[in-house]
């Protein structure tokens, strides 16, 4: 008989505290395989994929093969895809990432390598796709295969509409993948269109599959694709028919499988007052009517008898939950001075508090709590915004040339530079860059400045005094990849002084629950670190945190501990500071989807949320930004 869980789960799943204990453990199964075929004189045949979420993987297969003398002589691989038209060496193409991922750093045959011609010309594709087929035959079919799932719910690069039957060809990138490229490649309009992806088909015949899959922005396809049905709409779910396949997720991924989300509908409960209240909201949404309308019959017939059994009747359920609600709505971010705080998210003293928000990227702080920042200066405290990255991967080459521009006008007409200045030699290598070559020290230079500028302009907006600005620039970000970055003690050592620094009452950074190679996660993790590192019996003692959600998402209802409500001047200023941050206004204005430049987001978002209390039968606000207390 089925387990309750297996019930909604067609694939097995297994959840990890972190992407870097499930890929510890993948590495040494694999080194195991790779043992045991070598005492045999045999081969061992991994399919791979690229993508940030097998960085750690690898990294821990580089570690195995230094530090405990793990061979690859024996293993022969073949990677799933491609994109098309690209050469080897551009800077995005996957031969080279893996190479600079793996290949370069142990000691796998040249010849043992297999991946999809990226450079070959069109009318070669499909017999060198045939040849790709062939090789995989030859070496005796794929051992262990491991994929990462796109939002798309592609494996490989079979997306929506890629048969069960497909193999190895050409295809056409989703437009949504193209979007999740556009910050690789700085600019949706350079991602290639193409990709040579192995089929459906292909990735089914391995003798084993392991997907894995980190961050939230995972979380709604791997339920899809876990829980659904089997569909061409979602390529991974073609996974559910193959008998040796499972998924590893960390929990963020995971949140949205029943068994994490809806955990009363899987089997008996631990009803804490967290989770009565997210059922509570939950079934509110479900049946469209106010908390405090719900009634005993609506419990039960969604599946929450047993909170009922335990803490009903259902109004006594209503009440508490309404209140707990109510209590995180203030206009007093930085706490009410000479009020009762007892039901106040923050306390009232000390008054004025020192705050230090941490910003992972220049634009963080106002697209997050523009508002909140506005208020806390109003309210006099004493407010220091501290931007942990410079953020010059996020400018496109285009901006850089403008500002570079301008400056080499300057110095031209001042005779202050001349041909040397900073703007002549950055117009002169953008203008001799090869497609995809990374930026030169130069031209992350300008693009730092430019961030710099437009964040003191957002700030100005905000009214967070200049001499209250520190830029940190940490380095983990100066030497990494996008969507390839790993912290070193560096970056946590000037984490901890900023901190010292200041010794805030409160700090404001990103909650983020987004893939772990992601800035914004590495920056999270480092701030929680540092707070965490310092002595319990100083200021950190008296420190409260408060947590954004970032990645253009929104905590859920039932999860925030502050909402601050924007009035509508209020939100106007916020997305007027917003706008400073000219750099990352979208490549390609006024295409259909509205929503993507960044201060549309913001509002959307804060608008969404306001409606979302409103609907619970809340007041009615323009807009809410939204904390969750992290401390
Ligand atoms: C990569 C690949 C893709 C990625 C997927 C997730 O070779 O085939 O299916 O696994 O797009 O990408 P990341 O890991 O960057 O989120």
């Amino acid at each position: 008989m089925k387990s309750e869980k297996e019930q909604f789960e067609k694939i097995p799943t297994r959840i990890y505290p972190s992407a870097d204990q499930a890929c510890a453990e993948l590495a040494a199964e694999m080194a195991d395989l790779i043992r045991r075929r070598a005492g045999e004189n045999r081969r061992a045949v991994f399919g791979l994929a690229t993508g940030s979420t097998p960085v750690r993987l690898y990294r821990e297969l580089i570690r195995l093969h230094r530090e405990e003398g793990l061979s690859f002589a024996n293993v022969v691989t073949f990677n799933l895809d491609e994109y098309h038209p690209i050469e080897p060496d551009h800077s995005q193409s996957y031969h080279r990432f893996m190479r600079e991922q793996l290949f370069d750093h142990i000691d796998i045959p040249d010849d043992h390598i297999h991946i999809p011609p990226g450079a070959i010309e069109r009318t070669k594709v499909f017999q060198a796709c045939a040849a790709y087929e062939e090789a995989i035959r030859e070496a005796g079919g794929i051992d262990l295969q491991i994929l990462g799932i796109g939002r798309t719910g592609h494996i490989g690069f079979n997306e929506p509409g890629s048969g069960r039957d497909s193999r190895t060809r050409l295809v056409t990138l989703d437009r949504l993948t193209r979007q999740d490229a556009e910050k690789d490649f700085l600019g949706e309009a350079n991602v290639p269109r193409y990709a040579i992806t192995m089929g459906v088909a292909t990735i089914l015949e391995a003798r084993a599959v392991v997907l894995m899959a980190w961050g939230e922005g995972k979380a709604a396809i791997v339920r899809r694709a876990v829980e659904g049905e089997i569909s061409e709409a979602v390529s991974a779910s073609f996974l559910q028919e193959h008998r040796n396949a499972r998924f590893l997720l960390d929990d963020s991924a995971a949140a949205d499988l029943t068994q994490r989300k809806l955990p009363w509908r899987v089997g008996p409960c631990d009803w804490t007052p967290a989770l009565s209240r997210r059922a509570v909201v939950w079934l509110s949404d479900r049946v469209g009517k106010p908390v405090l309308k719900l009634v005993d019959e609506e419990y039960n017939e969604h599946g929450m008898g047993e909170l009922l059994t335990e803490e009903g009747p259902a109004y006594n359920i209503n009440i508490r939950v309404f209140n707990q609600i109510q209590h995180t709505i203030t206009g007093w971010p930085g706490g009410k001075p000479n009020a009762d705080d007892s039901h106040r998210p923050e306390r009232a003293t000390p008054h004025p508090k020192r705050v230090a928000v941490l910003s992972p990227e220049p634009h963080d702080d106002v697209c997050f709590l523009g508002g909140t920042l506005n208020r806390l200066v109003r309210q006099g405290h004493e407010v220091h915004v501290v931007y942990l990255t410079s953020g010059n991967l996020a400018v496109a080459d285009e901006e850089a040339r403008k500002y570079a521009a301008f400056l080499a006008d300057v110095e031209a007409s001042t005779g202050d530079g001349g041909a040397s200045g900073l703007g002549r030699i950055v117009l002169d290598q953008l203008a001799a860059r090869r497609p995809g070559a990374p930026d030169t020290p130069e031209i992350r230079r300008i693009k730092s400045l430019i961030r710099r500028e437009e964040a003191r302009s957002a700030c100005r907006i905000c009214g967070v005094p200049e001499g209250q600005l520190r830029f940190l620039d940490l380095p983990f970000y100066e030497n990494g990849r996008l969507r390839q970055f790993f912290a070193g003690p560096e970056d946590l050592d000037r984490v901890r002084e900023v901190l010292e620094a200041i010794r805030p009452h409160q700090v404001y950074t990103a909650g983020d629950l987004s893939d772990p190679a992601s800035s914004r996660r590495i920056c999270a993790d480092l701030v929680r670190r540092a707070l965490d590192e310092s002595p319990a019996d100083g200021w950190v003692r008296d420190c409260y945190l408060w947590l954004y959600r970032g990645s253009d998402q929104e905590w859920a209802t039932d999860e925030i501990d502050m909402a601050v409500p924007l009035s509508p001047d209020e939100l106007s200023l916020k997305i007027l500071a917003i706008y400073q941050h000219q750099s990352q206004k979208r490549q390609l204005p006024g295409r259909e989807d509205r929503l993507r430049e960044a201060w549309q987001q913001a509002e959307a978002r804060n608008r969404a949320l306001a409606l979302a209390y409103d609907r619970l039968g809340l007041a009615e606000y323009e807009a809410i930004e939204a904390f969750r207390r992290g401390r």
